[in-house]
């Protein structure tokens, strides 16, 4: 199968690329920008494309149509918040105009399949059903890249709905796992586990009784490729239905450490959610999926990775 993996050097995509490279028939074309990505989350003992390009540009857009994929997993994103309120036009020229783009050009393939990664912490703005379901919307975004997700989730809707290619958005919640900076704004099991592991503290912001649903990026990963397998148009919540407050998260890693570091207390940043979770009945069903790691078997894997 030929394969299109946008975002495949960055933390979610770069895991997707490793497992798809085990299956010998699939051909790969990864293109990464490296805003965020990096080659180092590669590994180039396997054999599969590997373009460092917009992957809006032409010569992208030119090298898409002569490969011809079966299948899109399109994960490049700006993928920072933060970046998006101070730069909303960086954010819609990544998050908007480039997607509409590759979608365009996707059309004149042979592409069957358009796999998205959208935000199931931005899309729903401050749920009011918890755990929330794919049709809970309390109102919109709060950041430019959270509108950004929306759109795109409707622009996908629009441009795909009654063309050959049919398509699966998942809506992640808070995604965890190696590779994940630790120096990021966001990624906090990562950015925590590191400070505890340099023996600093961790700073939360607000009071830690904030909520969020962890999953494990292998987990991610086996639902975006159940969802390529599956033709139906899909819009999928994709979480672990478990809450997991910023508090307990801090306590389980000072027992896996058998640490006394204590965090921090900071203002709480504008915007953040109380509580957020997805709940995932509707993936488990149309994927014949569900979430394999606890958030401490999660934790370990971080871990072991920071040590390295
Ligand atoms: N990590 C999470 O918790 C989470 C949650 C919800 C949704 N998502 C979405 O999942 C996807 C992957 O996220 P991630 O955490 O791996 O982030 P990431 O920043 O590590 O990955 C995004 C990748 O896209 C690349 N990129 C950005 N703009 C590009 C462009 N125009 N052309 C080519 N490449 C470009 C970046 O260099 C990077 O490698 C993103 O779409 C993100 O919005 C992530």
């Amino acid at each position: 199968m030929k394969i299109l993996i946008t975002g495949g050097a960055g933390f979610i995509g770069s895991h997707l690329v490793e497992e798809l490279i085990k299956i010998k028939e699939n051909s790969l074309l990864v293109i990464d920008n490296l805003l965020t990505g990096k080659k180092t989350n590669l590994d180039f003992n396997h054999d599969f494309e590997f373009i460092v390009d917009e992957l809006g540009s032409k010569e992208s857009l030119e090298k898409i149509q002569n490969f011809n994929p079966d299948v899109c997993f399109h994960l490049a994103a700006q993928s920072s918040v933060v970046i998006s309120v101070e730069n909303p036009a960086l954010d819609f020229e990544h998050n908007i105009l480039q997607p509409i783009k590759l979608i365009q050009t996707l059309l004149k393939t042979d592409c069957k399949k358009f796999v998205f990664t959208s935000s199931g912490g931005t899309i729903f703005g401050e749920p009011e059903v918890i755990p929330t379901s794919e049709t809970d919307f309390a109102g919109e975004p709060e950041s430019p890249y959270g509108v950004a997700k929306k759109r795109l989730n409707e622009l996908i809707e629009i441009m795909l709905d009654d063309s050959k290619i049919s398509y699966s958005i998942l809506n992640l919640s808070n995604v965890y796992g190696p590779k994940q900076d630790p120096n990021g704004e966001a990624g906090v099991v990562s950015i925590f586990a590191n400070k505890f592991l340099n023996g600093e503290q961790p700073t939360i912001y607000g009071d830690g009784n904030q909520t969020r649903d962890y999953i494990f990026v292998k987990d991610v990963v086996s639902a975006l490729i159940l969802a390529a397998a599956n033709n139906e148009n899909l819009f999928l919540n994709l979480g672990t239905g478990v809450e997991t407050s910023v508090n307990d998260l801090v306590s389980s890693m000072q027992k896996e450490f058998s640490s006394e570091i204590e965090p921090i207390y900071a203002e709480a940043r504008k915007g953040e959610l109380k509580r957020s979770v997805l709940n995932n009945s509707l993936a488990k069903e149309k994927l014949n999926w569900e979430p394999k790691f606890t958030l401490n078997q999660g934790m370990k894997k971080v871990f072991e990775w920071l040590k390295i």
